[in-house]
């Protein structure tokens, strides 16, 4: 396992076990405090417990078992979350509107991750020069692109780095006010010409009239996807990332080192990396100075929406499968690509919490 130790996980199903067996709280509490001492993070005895609680519905006892732990950053947030709401359930779809991303963007962690995306980006262009036809703007593809600031300003550095006089972007985004926003803060902010091409469709789900659209642009440079490709399971990872081989060589990746794809429901390690990383997500987003109702419209309809998700839902029907880096790196390969060593874009507890990858087909 990624975050926890297997000596740690046999304690903690210990913690599974009585919350399945329907026992009384005290009872529940009597293990956790029998497993406490057995974890490196010891307070995780609580959260898990709380969150197979909230997962079950029992929302009082999950909140008392939440407040057992509550300088934990993911505990308070879900304490004030169900004392709010009342319940375990997303609040609405995570990305349907582009207003709680506009807050999250102002976080110190977005701002590192943008600065790392767009560093690597100009990195890969300068090794690797664009496939410039005489008759067509230089063409790129850019797989969810949120509201297009990150995209305009890694185009704005590779605009100058090779003086180009205008530019093609082809957007694909399941939400409509993502591409609408993504497409006027490109036109707006990028320095030349912008053409952009939106295509509506989670990328996994991509119809061939689509592909049959975005292939008249070809040649495309490179695809960026940048915290984007992990609303999919493995086995749809890789036949995805086959099809991006056949539009482009390049695929730069940017993603998060999370653990939400393979391990199970209610196990320890899923519940551990989910509690850990959207803590330290949350951090962030408590940390800035925003009205009391643009952080509750963020945490709800974000971070909070996605734990919710990933903690409540059998694994077919979760929406966010993070994927660490080690299986991304036997993601590319089984799709046939290379794969460059990752680089640590923001680093959390001396691991790396969002990294950049690039993955080219060979073929140049
Ligand atoms: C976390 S945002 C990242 C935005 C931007 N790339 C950035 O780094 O600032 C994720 C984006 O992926 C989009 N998205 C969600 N599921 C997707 C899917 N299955 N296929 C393509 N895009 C998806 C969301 O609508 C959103 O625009």
């Amino acid at each position: 396992m990624f975050f926890l130790k297997e000596s740690e996980i046999k304690h903690l199903y210990s913690i599974k076990d009585a919350t399945d067996n329907g026992i009384i709280f005290d009872e529940i509490l009597k293990v956790c405090e029998h497993v406490k001492p057995q974890l490196a993070d010891k307070g995780f005895a609580y959260t898990y417990a709380a969150c197979l609680l909230a997962s079950k519905d029992r929302i009082d006892e999950s909140l008392k078992m939440f407040s057992l732990n509550k300088e934990d950053t993911f505990c308070s947030i879900m304490t004030d979350y169900l004392k709010d709401v009342g319940a375990f359930v997303m609040p609405g779809k995570v990305f349907e509107s582009a207003a709680p991303y506009d807050i999250y963007i102002q976080t110190e962690l977005y701002k590192k991750h943008q600065a790392g995306t767009v560093k690597n980006i100009l990195n890969f262009a300068k090794k690797n020069n664009h496939p410039q036809q005489s008759d067509t703007p230089v063409t790129i593809m850019d797989i969810g692109p949120g509201n297009g600031v990150l995209t305009a300003q890694f185009v704005n550095k590779i605009v100058k780095l090779y003086k180009l006089k205008s530019i093609r972007i082809i957007f694909i985004d399941p939400f409509e006010d993502m591409l609408k926003t993504a497409s006027e803060n490109c036109k707006k902010n990028i320095d030349i010409e912008c053409k952009t091409i939106s295509i509506c469709c989670k990328i996994q789900e991509i119809t061939n009239e689509q592909i049959e659209i975005i292939k008249k642009s070809t040649p495309i440079w490179f695809i960026n996807a940048a915290i984007s490709v992990h609303h999919m399971p493995k086995e749809e990872k890789i036949p995805m990332l086959k099809l991006m081989k056949e539009l482009s060589p390049n695929f730069i990746l940017t993603e998060v080192n999370w653990n939400h794809d393979l391990p199970e429901k209610d196990s320890p390690e899923l519940i551990y990396s989910v509690a850990n990383s959207y803590g330290t997500f949350s951090k962030g987003i408590l940390e800035l100075s925003v009205s009391e109702e643009d952080r509750k419209l963020c945490l709800y309809h974000f971070p909070i929406a996605e734990a919710i998700n990933i903690i409540k839902q059998e694994r077919p029907a979760r929406i966010d499968y993070h994927t660490t880096i080690e299986e991304w790196q036997n993601i590319g390969h089984e799709a046939g690509y290379e794969v460059s060593d990752p680089i640590t874009t923001f680093p959390c507890k001396g691991k790396p919490f969002v990294f950049v990858m690039e993955f080219n087909s060979g073929i140049r």
